[in-house]
């Protein structure tokens, strides 16, 4: 039995292969003095209510494990969701990484796996997943852009033939807007709001029209709990902020594309997947900036889990049929674009002409063949 795993630093998404059956939580866990551990939803709720002596943490920032044992704790009760108890053997795991992250944090991310009960383990670029979630025609010659929007990083991707032609990414996303939110609150009125706080308000702009929006929190000045009412700019502010930031990103992503492929992207347009696509006037601001054709993916949330699911049968059949013909190398064994190897020292998250013409080769000779 084989399992997908999507990391984020806000929830983890799991699935079985050949299964429908997906779940997702928050990336969370939570410990007590006596070594008491909640995991998932459960965790999630003491987030900022922790009793004394409770700590409630995410293992997960921007794909990397900020805390090992936390980390292993929370793949290992992501298993026991997807299998639903049944663990009949160490299952091999495809796990999605951000590109660009450091072979020593990929080690950890695989280390992590395997102690929590994973066996092989196959690291698998999210961008990549990401785009064939969202039903992107990934590995044709027609170029394509997508933006992964999450809630710790965010990453703009022109792919083609399988393969990352540029990646741009920053280690940013909504929780660091959450962040900002409380901060730009305590700043204005001395006054302190938990991040999921912070959170609602991000969510409910464009929901709730009305110029002041009231939250609950602790008055700095008294020390005390109390009610405040928050101006909808405060939170617009930071909002517009943040988006400036997407913007940048996808600005510079368009302007090192190469000419032919940003001519497909104005036909099939840039594609949005993540949690951040639904941030209310994001859209807006990047068509205007960029004038070009910006659709956000259907079920946006779950593109990447839901392109790991779809991609690893798909290599593992094309991997099967090459090597019944005998003509798989060793040393070239084709690999389904996007899996950077079962090691640490699997290939460069981020490529350039010279992965995209291994790519095109490859594709070529497993048409040829
Ligand atoms: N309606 C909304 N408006 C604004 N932001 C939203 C909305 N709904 C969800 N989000 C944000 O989307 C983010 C979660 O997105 P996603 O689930 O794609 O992230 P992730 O996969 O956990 O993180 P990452 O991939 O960065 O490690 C959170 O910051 C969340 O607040
Ligand atoms: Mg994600």
């Amino acid at each position: 039995m084989d399992i997908a795993l999507d990391l984020g630093t806000s929830r983890f998404r799991v699935g079985v292969l050949g299964s429908d059956n997906m779940c997702s939580e928050p990336s969370t866990v939570a410990y007590d003095q006596s070594g008491r551990q909640l995991v998932g939803d459960q965790a999630e709720q003491l987030i900022g209510r922790a009793p004394q002596g409770m700590t409630a943490i995410h293992p997960i920032l921007s794909g990397v494990v900020k805390d090992f044992e936390a980390a292993v704790a929370l793949i290992r009760y992501a298993f026991s969701q997807a299998l639903q108890g049944r663990m009949p053997r160490r299952p091999n795991v495809t796990v999605s990484i951000p590109t660009g992250i450091t072979a020593v944090e990929k080690r950890a991310v695989e280390e992590a796996v395997r102690e929590a009960g994973g066996k092989q383990v196959q690291l698998f670029e999210s961008v990549i997943a990401a785009a064939i979630g969202a039903g992107l025609p990934f590995d044709s010659p027609h170029g394509a852009l997508i933006l992964n929007l999450g809630a710790g990083v965010t990453e703009a991707a022109v792919i083609s033939l399988g393969g990352i032609v540029d990646c741009r990414k920053i280690s940013m996303g909504g929780r660091n807007l959450d962040e900002a939110i409380v901060e730009s609150v305590r700043k204005e009125h001395a006054f302190l709001i938990g991040l999921k706080t912070a959170e609602a308000l991000k969510c409910s702009c464009g929901e709730d029209s009305s110029a002041v929006l009231t939250v609950r929190g602790r008055n700095l000045a008294t020390g005390l709990p109390d009610t405040l009412e928050v101006s909808r700019a405060l939170i617009e502010s930071q909002v517009a902020s943040y988006c400036e930031s997407v913007v940048g990103l996808l600005v510079s992503a368009l302007e090192s594309s190469p000419p032919e492929l940003v001519g497909d992207f104005m036909d099939s347009g840039i594609v949005i997947t993540g949690g951040g696509s639904r941030l209310h006037g994001l859209l807006s601001r990047l068509r205007q900036k960029t004038d070009m054709p910006i659709v956000v993916a259907d079920d946006a949330d779950t593109c990447v889990i839901r392109g790991l699911l779809s991609a690893v049968p798909q290599r593992e059949s094309r991997i099967a049929a090459l090597r019944l013909r005998g003509r798989a190398r060793s040393s070239d064994r084709p690999r389904s674009a996007g899996a950077t190897g079962g090691s640490a020292t699997g290939g460069s998250a981020t490529g350039g002409s010279a992965t995209l013409q291994r790519f095109a080769s490859r594709i070529r000779r497993t048409l040829e063949e």
